[in-house]
This record gives structure tokens, sequence and C-alpha cells, in this order.
């Protein structure tokens, strides 16, 4: 016979209540006030009440909570005012002479060759501005080649192999390979990975390229506390592109560098389609002034340009970079009267040079440092997008460390046109950055001596030379002397 159960009793008597929270786990929840994690426990299936357990067991919490009071604390020191760079930190375009410019091609091929170079790609972002779920180096720009931003860089990378190995000091020696690190994060690892292995490494050896993951860091609200993605998963971002500090010293890729041989480390962000990877230029530049950090730099095109600028922290204080996002738009207008340029007008494109011992020192002070930049964001929650903090370093946060800096004036239209924002905005888009190129390889082959013709107006076309052609507008007269290009097309071999 069947028992019957009335009422109110019904839920009292099949559900026994939930076992509590593992004591000693609330116990140090609590200490960093965050015990607002399990808000939601008694609600939870067993499967989900060990999903969150695991979520926060996998927290370094007395290093979360002190990258947390620290960064909110920061918040109310005072920093020294702000100072345009001084112009003898900067290297310009019209004073550079063509020895000069010879001089350190060479200079940096021969480093090269000795295999003194590694590159670090910055590609743990997620691209949300984009509007594309995959890591931003997968997308194709609409280039007549179709080729994606991590294909045309692993090009540029081949193509300064091969140069340094027929520059004159290295013939011997023959291709020696230019190192590749990676940094992903988990939101960007596992399709990046796959990327490149469906595309068979666009030609390079893949014992020469090492994925590694930066970190990530709980979104807070105002108040420090951790924001619920779910109620059994804390929010997370990643740590920002100065998350790389960490993340070579946890990998132990430091070492790995050391252990190559490599005395410098090129840094520089996915989303520049005319990025020079592994610039001999920069590097010989580099090698010169005789550095620790060096940045490119280009002149900033109008105050509300969204890139950060170059500054001095204080007269006679260290390089700093300010974002757009933290620059007051009136300092961002301020013109200076002698040569009415703007006054903050050094515009970082995300692309950078340091030793590997400056590195190695970065590595271990930044992270005592603990101060982390903050960026509202929309974050998601269980109650649906909610405001919050992410916390963040930034790459150029070592430049405050460096004994010795230096910034190197670049060209806009030859080396800047970032990917930033879906196709339709006013800028800084795929359509906008493959024009840049297409324009620029254009005038290298008028310069090489060739011709071209189009069907459709020439601004808005223009043919794209193959990386492996040419790095930078050199050795193409052989292949385009005399003859005539229909734009769009690309010239390969
Ligand atoms: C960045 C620069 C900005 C510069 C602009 C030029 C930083 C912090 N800001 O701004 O000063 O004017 O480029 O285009 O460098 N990334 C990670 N991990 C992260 C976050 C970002 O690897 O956690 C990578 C991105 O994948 C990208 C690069 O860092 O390759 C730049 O990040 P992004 O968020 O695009 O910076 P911007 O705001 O465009």
């Amino acid at each position: 016979m069947k028992e019957m159960v009335v009422g109110s009793d019904v839920g009292r008597r099949a559900t026994p209540p939930p076992p509590p929270p593992p004591q000693a786990l609330l116990e140090r929840l609590k200490d960093y006030g965050q015990e607002g994690a399990f808000a939601m426990w008694d609600e939870l299936s067993p499967e989900e009440r060990d999903l969150v357990v695991k979520d926060i067991e996998s927290l370094d919490l007395p290093r979360v909570d002190r990258i947390i009071r620290c960064s909110l604390g920061s918040q109310s020191y005072p920093l020294p005012a702000v100072e345009p760079v001084p112009e003898a930190s900067v290297s310009t375009v019209e004073e550079r002479t063509p020895e000069e410019r010879e001089r350190w091609w060479k200079r940096g091929l021969k480093a090269i060759s000795e295999g003194k170079l590694a590159v670090v790609l910055l590609s743990g972002g997620q691209g949300t501005r984009l509007g594309s779920s995959d890591p931003k180096g997968c997308f194709n720009i609409g280039l007549p080649s179709g080729k994606s931003l991590f294909q045309l860089q692993a090009e540029r990378i081949l193509s300064v192999q091969r140069l340094a190995a027929q520059s004159t000091d290295a013939r011997a020696a023959g291709i020696v390979p230019i190192h590749w690190y990676i940094m992903t994060s988990p939101f960007t690892d596992e399709a990046t990975r796959k990327f490149f292995e469906n595309h068979k490494y666009f030609g390079l050896e893949t014992d020469q390229v090492t994925f590694f993951r930066q970190g990530t860091l709980p979104c807070v609200s105002g108040d420090g506390r951790f924001i619920m993605e779910t109620p059994c998963k804390v929010a997370k971002a990643p740590d920002g592109n100065g998350g790389l500090y960490a993340a070579l010293k946890s990998s132990r890729l430091l070492e790995d560098m050391a252990m190559r041989g490599i005395k410098y480390v090129d840094v520089y962000g996915v989303d520049n389609a005319l990025v020079r990877v592994a610039d001999p230029a920069f590097l010989g530049y580099f090698i010169d002034k005789g550095v620790t950090a060096a940045a490119k730099v280009v002149r900033k095109a109008y105050p509300q340009e969204k890139v950060g600028v170059f500054v001095q922290r204080g007269r006679g204080g260290p390089l700093t970079v300010i974002e757009y996002s933290e620059m007051d738009p009136s300092m961002a207008s301020e013109i200076n009267q002698t040569t009415g340029r703007l006054r903050f007008c050094w515009s970082n494109v995300c692309l950078h040079m340091f030793t590997l011992d400056f590195l190695i020192q970065v590595a271990n002070g930044l992270e005592k440092d603990s101060i982390y930049h903050l960026a509202e964001k929309k974050i998601p929650s269980i109650h649906g997008y909610t405001m919050g903090l992410k916390l963040e370093q930034f790459i150029f946060d070592a430049f405050a460390y460096a004994p010795s800096t230096a910034l190197f004036e670049v060209l806009r239209e030859e080396e800047f046109a970032p990917v930033k924002n879906a196709n339709g905005a006013s800028h800084d888009t795929p359509d906008s950055a493959r024009l840049m190129l297409l324009r620029l390889h254009s005038r290298w082959v008028v310069a090489a001596g060739g011709f071209l013709t189009h069907s459709v107006p020439l601004y808005l076309t223009g043919v794209e030379i193959s990386p492996l052609c040419s790095y930078a507008g050199e050795n193409l007269e052989a292949m385009c002397r005399g003859r005539t290009f229909h734009a769009p097309c690309e010239i390969a071999f």
C-alpha cells in the first residue's frame, strides 16, 4: 500500500538538509571577506557543490586577496604629475639618416642570425570589440590571399629568418629559427593551438613555436567581493597582457630562453595587420642604444584616438603609458605651443623590445608590486550582466622598472593598422586595416618599377605582397620591374 504524504511535509521528508560547506574552506573565505561565494550553497545539487569547492580551491586566495586590496587601495594614492616624454627619448623618423637605418638593419640581422632574438606574441585577449569568439589572430581581414593575422605574422618571421641567413655576416650558418612564444589564455588557448595545427604552423618548424597560458583573476564588485558567474563558478578574466611576466615565470620560459642563448625579446600585440614582427631595424637600434626596454610609437592621429600614449611620470621620472581610458580628455587635447602638435603625442602601438635580463628582473619585481589596473566592464553573473572590475597588469607597466628606455618612432601608414572593431565602425576595422596594407604594398610595387591596373577605384583596392617575397618592401625589383598587376591580387612566389 502507498504511504500518503500530506501538504508541506512532502519537501521536508523527501530532501534531507544539505551538508554544510567544508568548514576549513569556508573559514578561509571568511578571512578574506569572500564567503559570499558560498551564498547559494543550500540550493546546489551535490555535483554543483563539488564544482564550487573545486573552483574556490583552484584560487590562490592570499595572492588574490593581496592583489584586490592593493589595487583597490592604490586608487587613493596621489600619482606624480604627468609630463610629456622628453624629446631626447625618442628616435624620430625625420632625424634618422640612411646610414643609421642601414647600420641598425644589419646589426639586427646579425643578432638574429646568431639566435639572440625571441618573439613573444600576446594573444590572450578576448577580442570582444571585434565581435568574434575566435582568437583575434585567426581573423581573416579580407586580403586577396585570405591570410589570417597569425599567418601574416608567421610568414614575416620566416621572411626575417631568411634575410638574416642571407646577410653577409651569416651565410655560413644557414637559417637560424626565431623562437616564437605565443601567450594564450583559457579563452583562446585551445582554438589557437588547433588553428596552428590545422594550418601546419604556416610553414614554421613546430618546435620553434611554444604556446603558454596566462593566468586569470576573479572579477570583483566595487567593494572587492567576487562576482559569481554561475552559482558554482567565480567570474574570472585574463590578468591583462602584463600577465605575461607571471606566466613566463610560472611556465619557466625565461630559463628556456636563456638556455637557447636568447638575449633580446620582442613582445607585440596580435591585432596589427602591419606589425613588423622581429624587425631587424628596431632590434639594431635597441642594441645600438644599449637600453633595457624600448617601444615603437606613432604620432597620435587625433586627441580622442583610442591608444595609450607614452608619458613621463614626474619630471625626470620613468616613462610609462597612460591608456586612453585613464586619460583626462582635456589633457589629451593639449597642444605644445612651440611645435603646434599634441603635447602627449607618442602613441603606443603595442610593440616592445626588452633584454632578457630585464624580463627576468621584472618577472620577480612586478608580481611583488601587486598593483593591478582596474577596468570597469560588464561581467557575466548569476543576475545577468553586471558592472564589475577586471584586474589587469599591462605589458608596459615594466617600463617603470627599466634602468634605461627609448622610443622608436615608426610611420603609421607603414606599421600600424589596428584591427579592433567590427566592420561598420568608423575606424580600426578589418576593412580599414586591409586597405592600409594594400596601399602600402601598392606603393612598394610602384617603387620597385611595377604598374597597377584596377577596375575599382584605387583608393578602395591595391595589391598584397606575400611576406615570403618581401618583409618591408625590399628585394622586389626582380619581381615587379616593368610588370603590370591587376588589383586586387596577391603577389607571391
Ligand atoms: C593596446 C595597448 C594600447 C595601445 C593599443 C594599440 C595595452 C594594455 N594597451 O590597447 O596602449 O595603444 O594596444 O593597438 O597594451 N592581451 C592579452 N591578454 C590580456 C589582454 C590582452 O594577451 O589579458 C593581448 C591582446 O590579445 C592583444 C594585446 O594584448 O594582442 C593588446 O590588448 P587589447 O586589449 O587589444 O589592448 P588595446 O586596448 O587595444
